[in-house]
């Protein structure tokens, strides 16, 4: 055979019961007995068990099948026979097969702790639980475009390396640029900013850095980050608007994508269950039900993991926690006017203690209270504000600003929830973490 020989998918080729097809793919578990070989062959659309006949093969393609490991790739022609027995009902009778790689033997066995699964992580990425997830992360990007495009959103692309930070600040990787210290940016928020006034509603879809040194199973060094920001919003408008995309997300993976979130228990109709209104608590509410239930925080301080868990125990849907303490939030989200210990903003924390899954707020969108926000958090949040690097942003309420809202979304997180994994590092091909940098 040919290389270029035409093949089709393994989920249309086992529908055509007794007609000669050919599949292109890899070899997934092989056993034989006998004159006769079982090989599950996998492709992308899925996997068949092919049986090879010494009789039929001939000596060639007997001996180059016996010698192949598992992950060779073939090229098998055959006749789809209908088979009870075999895993998905269908077997294939194998005519002609051309082993394209035979290679060397495949590292990864059946049980490998993960620490090796991360080091042969350029591998583990053919495994069918990384396949699966690959395939859900791939359709959740695509879904969280299609949601924004429809509502009137720009995609725009921001700057990776930036002179100044984005959010606190405190974490960010600095960069050798040219004769100077630059930054791996920490939000593109600012630079979405930026575009408002010229596209009115836009996202960024791009990666977000963050040098904390935290090892925790939500944590990555680099992940990607959701960031639209919308001209005339406010911070209830725009927790409208992301109850309706993570709804949106959540219901077209439990349709389109079933099979999928199956193979991690997670059952197709509580993601279709998934529907606005979310639960809005202000964060005085939020300490509140924490105290009721034993937890020791006080009104001022941040949550941590276990705040999270208390506050969406039970919870089938997310969970808004807005309007937090001035004093613990970023310099570009505006006092409350109702209540001016608190500022405009809302996290969204996601059940089953998969923690914050977003994080927005209103901006400050005149040049006076800027400057005096500015001002506060150098004093009470003790950065420092180099007002030459933001001055490109602080113009913005120069010239026709407007109100606006924007929030960040992590992509990761939103993945580990609605595939209920234990560890964010799977929800992204190549994970950058502490003490990971390679592959
Ligand atoms: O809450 P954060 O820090 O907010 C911002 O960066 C805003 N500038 C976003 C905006 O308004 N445009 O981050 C937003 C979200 C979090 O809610 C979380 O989902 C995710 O980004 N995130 C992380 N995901 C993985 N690993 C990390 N280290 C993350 N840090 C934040
Ligand atoms: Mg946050």
């Amino acid at each position: 055979m040919k290389l270029s020989v035409k093949g089709m998918p393994i989920n249309k080729a086992v529908a055509n019961i007794g007609r000669s097809i050919v599949i292109k793919g890899w070899i997934h578990r092989k056993r034989s007995s006998g004159g006769k070989m079982f090989a599950v062959i996998r492709d992308v659309t899925g996997t068949v068990q092919c049986v090879i006949d010494k009789g039929k093969v001939g000596e060639k393609g007997w001996a180059s099948a016996d010698s192949a490991y598992l992950e060779s790739s073939i090229i098998v022609k055959g006749i789809p026979r209908r088979d009870e027995r075999a895993p998905g009902g269908v077997e294939l009778d194998v005519e002609e097969l051309q082993v394209v790689h035979s290679g060397e033997q495949f590292p990864i066995t059946e049980y490998q702790s993960a620490e090796f699964l991360l080091d042969v992580r350029h591998l583990w990425l053919r495994s069918q639980r990384m396949i699966n997830i690959m395939k859900a992360r791939a359709h959740i990007f695509r879904y969280a475009r299609d949601f924004l495009d429809k509502k009137g959103f720009y995609e725009i692309s921001p700057p990776l390396l930036t002179s100044a930070g984005g959010e606190t600040g405190a974490s960010m990787f600095e960069v050798q640029y040219f004769d100077q210290k630059v930054y791996l940016t920490e939000s593109s928020q600012l630079y979405a900013e930026v575009m408002v006034p010229a596209l009115e509603r836009v996202y960024s879809f791009a990666p977000s850095y963050r040098a904390e040194k935290s090892r925790t199973t939500k944590h990555l060094a680099e992940y990607w980050h959701l960031e639209p920001e919308m001209a005339y919003f406010d911070n209830s408008k725009s927790m409208a608007l992301q109850e309706k995309l993570v709804s949106s997300i959540a219901n077209r993976l439990g349709k389109a994508d079933e099979e999928t979130v199956k193979h991690f228990g997670v059952s197709p109709e509580s993601l279709s269950g998934i529907r606005p209104p979310f639960k809005r608590l202000t964060y005085e509410k939020a300490i509140e039900i924490l105290n009721d239930k034993g937890d020791k925080k006080k009104w001022g301080e941040d949550f941590g993991v276990e705040e999270e868990r208390l506050l969406t125990e039970g919870e089938k849907l997310p969970v808004f926690v807005y309007n937090w303490p001035r004093e613990i939030k970023p310099f570009y989200m505006p006092v409350n006017p109702k209540d001016d210990r608190t500022v405009l903003c809302a996290d969204l924390l996601a059940p089953n203690g998969h923690g914050e899954i977003i994080g927005g707020s209103e901006r400050i969108w005149k040049l006076d209270e800027l400057m005096e926000r500015l001002g506060e958090v150098e004093t009470t949040q003790h950065v420092k504000f180099d007002k030459e690097k933001y001055s490109w942003w602080i113009d913005l309420r120069r010239y026709g600003s407007v109100p606006h809202s924007g929030f960040g979304m992590g992509i990761e997180r939103v993945i580990k929830w609605l595939l209920n994994l234990d560890h964010i590092r799977d929800a992204v091909p190549f994970p950058r973490m502490m003490n990971r940098i390679k592959p």
